[in-house]
């Protein structure tokens, strides 16, 4: 049997179209929602991520800024450039986009975006939010592959095991977290797990979020699963490829999501969807 393909880039253009809508509802009452998105120095794959941030937003109808300063700027030009946004009422989301350069404090700079306008979800306000279950923005990625399990008629997950491989705080950890919220039985795993494979061969919906290529292998898949993943790497060939062995585990899966065009998509219309949430939320 081979796996059916979860479409990020369809399934992506049925949640903007639905954004558009609540955008153009909004204008009518005045409110455009407003994106700024910081770039500091000059990281080849940042410049494409936040180009096509802005461009997204163009997409939807969304104001959105760019602002690209030299990696000499300083912590503390950042942090004043930050609170200006925090205070600046056409601008309903800010994000920093990430890595820093090493002067700069990442944890700092997150920091000092206002919860109200965290739309990628960084900030401890908005992971606690997540962890206790009240209401803050979701982390785009993780939000994006629970938006993907939704649409194969995975949302309530009472009776499901997750395993989510990977445990960093952009993807791992929250996305334990939502699986978990839809009452999934969930187990994280990380490079100091012994025995990957006897945890993913029980698992009902795999999540490889490592950054490592064929990290999940047909082998280590139950007939039938949901593999999500969620790796950006580039093969020998320099193609994109994620984080599990795609030709072998299609094989085995029941669904499964490419690589380009499964989930980095879904990550994208997630942040506008926050951004409009953010947007919402201002009581226009
Ligand atoms: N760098 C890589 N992915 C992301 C992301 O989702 N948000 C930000 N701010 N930086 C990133």
């Amino acid at each position: 049997m081979t796996a059916q393909l979860i479409d990020g880039n369809a399934l992506s253009r049925q949640v903007r179209a639905d954004i558009r809508e609540r955008a153009a509802a909004l204008r009518e009452r005045g409110v455009t929602p407003g994106l700024a998105v910081l770039l500091v120095g000059d990281n080849p794959a940042s410049q494409v991520y936040v180009r096509n941030k802005v461009l997204a937003c163009e997409d939807v109808g969304f104001h959105s800024v760019l602002e690209k300063y030299d990696a000499t700027l300083s912590e503390a030009e950042l942090l004043a450039r930050i609170e200006a946004l925090n205070q600046d009422p056409a601008i309903h989301g800010i994000l920093v986009q990430l890595p820093l350069p090493a002067h700069i404090d990442d944890h700092k700079v997150i920091e000092a975006i206002s919860p109200a306008k965290d739309v990628d979800g960084f900030h401890v306000a908005s992971a606690g939010a997540l962890l206790v279950g009240e209401d803050g923005f979701k982390a785009c990625t993780p939000y994006g592959c629970m938006k993907m399990l939704e649409s194969i008629g995975m949302k309530n997950l009472r009776g499901k095991h997750a395993v989510v491989i990977g445990r960093s705080n952009i993807v791992g950890k929250p996305m334990a977290l939502m699986l978990l919220a839809q009452d999934a039985t969930v187990t994280i795993c990380h490079s100091g797990t012994p025995d990957l494979a006897a945890l993913t061969r029980q698992a009902d919906i795999v999540v490889a979020a490592v950054g490592k290529r064929n990290v999940l292998t047909a082998d280590m898949v139950k007939p039938g699963a949901v593999v999500i993943d969620v790796g950006m790497n580039r093969n020998d060939e320099g193609k994109l490829c994620g984080d599990v062995d795609f030709a072998g585990v299609r094989e085995v899966a029941g669904w499964i999501t490419p690589v380009p065009g499964g989930v980095g998509p879904m990550t994208i219309t997630m942040l506008l969807a926050n951004t409009l949430q953010a947007a919402e939320r201002t009581g226009a």
